[in-house]
């Protein structure tokens, strides 16, 4: 059976974001944590790091962050960048101030571009990220392509054929199949996540990508229902759906 592993109050909160482990110590010793509503006295215990520690540790009556392993699905917005540093609009200040300092940090897996919209997911489990974008797991990004001019006839052909080359690249495209909805819009599905890769799929027929939307990636889709913005952690089961 596998261990649970146990941390420092001081240690395990300052990892999450909520400050030093100095900071820590005061608001222990000022009584702001409680474990099982009991006020916690000891800045040196050990707790058990389960995911229910979520629902039984509370900070000044508010319930913690989730413990380290969480999977995000965020509706990308339009205009916002999937990076730590870049000038402008990070992903990342969708998400509370204070994930920002958590450690294991969360990070996107995979990219959208900044004109990109739709499903995109953030954790802080390497090994997850790995495998989602492993492009060895065939993973498949659907993307609704608009575009603007009309489909020429050869890009489905061109783009399911496993010899499209794009321009500075040595090895061709895996392929991709598509579904036409109507003479300037596709459903995409790619397996690999290369540089700006749909919209140079389509520079490379001579056509100009104007709208780009992640809907689904692997067996999970990106609800209706979630306006650009929002944001909810994943179960265990929809976690799963990815790689079916
Ligand atoms: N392909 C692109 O060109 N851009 C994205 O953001 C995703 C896939």
């Amino acid at each position: 059976m596998a261990r649970t592993h146990t941390s420092r109050v001081d240690k395990l909160l300052s990892s999450m974001g909520y400050g030093s482990r100095k900071e820590i110590e005061k608001m222990v010793r000022a009584g702001r944590i409680t474990l099982d509503f009991a006020v916690l006295r000891d800045v040196a215990k050990r707790i058990p790091i389960t995911p229910d520690l979520a629902h039984r540790m509370k900070i000044d009556g508010e319930a913690l962050d989730p413990v380290a392993g969480i999977v995000i699905l965020l509706n990308k917005p339009l205009g916002m960048t999937c990076s730590h540093n870049d000038e402008g609009a990070l992903v990342y200040s969708m998400l509370p101030k204070r994930w920002r300092s958590r450690n294991p940090s969360i990070s996107t897996i995979g990219r959208l571009d900044k004109q990109t919209t739709g499903l995109l997911l953030l954790t802080d489990d390497g090994d997850l990220l790995h495998h989602v974008i492993s492009p060895k797991r065939y993973v498949k990004k659907t993307y609704r392509v608009k575009l603007a001019r009309p489909l020429n006839g050869t890009e489905d052909e061109l783009f399911n054929s496993g010899h499209l080359l794009l321009e500075n690249e040595n090895k061709p495209l895996a392929p991709a199949e598509m579904e036409i909805v109507s003479e300037t819009e596709v459903l995409l599905n790619v397996t690999e996540g290369r540089y700006h890769q749909v919209r140079r799929m389509f520079a490379a027929t001579g056509n100009h990508v104007e709208g780009l939307h992640r809907e689904r990636l692997g067996g999970l889709s990106l609800p209706d229902s979630m306006v650009p913005g929002e944001w909810r952690l994943l179960s265990k089961e929809e976690i799963a759906s990815i790689f079916q």
